[in-house]
Formats: C-alpha cells, structure tokens, sequence
C-alpha cells in the first residue's frame, strides 16, 4: 500500500498518524522526524513482547535512540494502577527524565496504561502508540483517552494525555488471532454507521475481501477510520459534545462486558453487539403503542 499519513489537528499538539505496511524497521526514522529523542522506553505486554519487541526496539536504535524495554501482563486485568506503578517505577529506577518517550507497542490495554504511565511520569513525557491489533489501529490509539480499570468499573481512571505520534504498520495484523481481528473489525463497522453512509456501503460490498485481510481494503478501511477518529477528536477533543458519537454501541457494550465478567469477551465482540442492541432499541415502534407516538 501507499503510506499514508493522517493529521489530527489539534493546534500546537497536533500529531500524525503514520499507517504503512510494513515500514516499522524505520520507527527510529520517524521519531526523531516527529523531534521525540534522545530516549525512550517500550512497554509492551506477554503477548506482544516475545514475537515483536526486539525488532521494534531495533527500529528505534536504528534511528540513535536507546531503548529499555518493559513486558506488563497481557488481557483485561492488567489494566490496573499495579501496571502503571510498574512501568513507572521501571522508568525512574533508570533514570528518565521529560525528553524520555514511552512507546506503547501493542492492543488497546497496553495503550491506555502506557499512555497513562505517560500522562502521570514527571507530570507527563512524549508517548507514542505502535498499536498491533485492527482495534487499536483505529480507534485506541487515537484520540488520547487513557487509564485504567477499577473495581468500581471500565476506565474510571485516568488522563487524556495525546500522543506526539500514532505508528500504525499493517503488517502486525499478520500475527493477530482470527477473533481479535474480527473484535477490530466492528469498530471499523461503527465508523461506516457514525459518520459514512459510502464507508459503511464499501464494508458491506468488501465484507468478505476484509475478512480475509486483504491488503488493499483493509488499508482502505484503517485509514477511513483514523481520518473519522482524527476529524471527531478535533472537533471535541474532551468529550463534550460530537465525541461521544465514537460511544455508539458502547453502553450496552459495557453492560456486556461487565455482565460477563471484564476480560471474557472481547470489547470488539461486545461493541457488535451493543451497535445491534442499540440500533434495536432506538428504533422507533412500527405502530402505535398506547398513543405513542403522538
Ligand atoms: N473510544 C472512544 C473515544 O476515543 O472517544
């Protein structure tokens, strides 16, 4: 595919989104062009870290950054403060100061918790997302909601804290589990019903092409997403308004997810079917049922 780049604009703390296949042996390159230097650390989790960290943390040497490397545990539960303390307590027993950039290289979780490492050490340093999963590819990633899990319930704690550069490499998609990828695929789904009727019409005419992860629609279908994300977060960049358009679905989704016990259904998985649930729910009655409507 043809690289990509997408702008959220969001005045002085604009930043790109790069999507490419196969280009992260250059990630190096891209951060000291996006001025994050001289040092970073990776977080990434037990997933992710054994097939990707090494190469990663290769691609950003390759460009004159030192790198240290952490792993957090993988899934749902390690979306916690015991997490975020571990990260951070990596980072200062080594020394970082406010030029050091966390590189957050994996799905959704590993985002928001390094993300939100990053909004809280030394009252915030650069982050970069290198999301891995079709999920965090277009819509994680983006957008600069980050925390973690409590209790009480999903993501009551934490920071809007945006990135200075989202890394987006189809290539990672090669490794993904067919239902992690399928989990993806409903956000990408929900952008088509959000905010493009022609986007939604393209998936269900691709359908099939995108569920066998064929290159040319799925750069397609990642990159219409991030540029709806991007457009949204620019527009309501703290949520008080347009953005919570990107919710759609989500209330029931949490409901499901909660119900099931956090972390036995993929959010993706709960997304599909709170974007029908709602769609059911909102629909206005065929016939008049006492009266209504008036
Ligand atoms: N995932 C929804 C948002 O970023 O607002």
């Amino acid at each position: 595919m043809k690289p990509t780049t997408i702008q959220v604009e969001l005045g002085d703390r604009s930043y790109p989104i790069r999507i490419g296949e196969a280009w992260i042996d250059g990630l190096g390159v891209a951060l000291g062009e996006a001025g994050i230097g001289p040092s970073s650390l990776l977080v990434t989790d037990e997933s992710v870290g054994p097939i990707w960290a090494d190469r990663v943390a290769a691609g950003i040497r390759g460009g004159g950054l030192a790198v240290e490397s952490i792993q957090i545990a993988s899934g749902e539960r390690a979306k916690s403060l015991e997490s975020v303390r571990s990260i951070l307590d990596f980072a200062l027993e080594r020394r970082c100061d406010r030029t050091t950039a966390i590189v957050a290289l994996g799905g959704g979780v590993v985002g928001d918790v390094a993300g939100f490492a990053a909004a809280i050490l030394l009252r915030g340093v650069p982050l970069v997302q290198v999301p891995t999963t079709l999920l965090a590819m277009v819509d994680a990633s983006v957008g600069g909601k980050t925390g973690v899990n409590h209790p009480m319930g999903k993501n009551l704690i934490g920071a809007f804290k945006q990135p200075d550069l989202v890394a987006v490499d189809l290539a990672f998609l090669e490794t993904l589990s067919e239902a992690e990828y399928r989990s993806g695929l409903a956000e990408v789904v929900k952008y088509g019903a959000i905010a493009d009727a022609r986007f939604f019409e393209f998936i269900e005419a691709n359908a099939k092409a995108l569920l066998q992860r064929k290159p040319e629609p799925l750069a397609r279908a990642v990159a219409r997403s991030c540029e709806i994300k991007a457009q949204v977060v620019a527009a309501d960049e703290l949520e008080s308004g347009l953005r919570a358009i990107l919710n759609f679905g989500h209330t029931f989704a949490h409901a499901f997810e909660a119900t099931a016990g956090f972390g036995s259904i993929r959010h993706g998985e709960a997304v599909a079917m709170g974007m029908m649930a709602a769609c059911r729910s909102s629909r206005p009655p065929v016939k008049s049922i006492d009266g209504w409507p008036p």
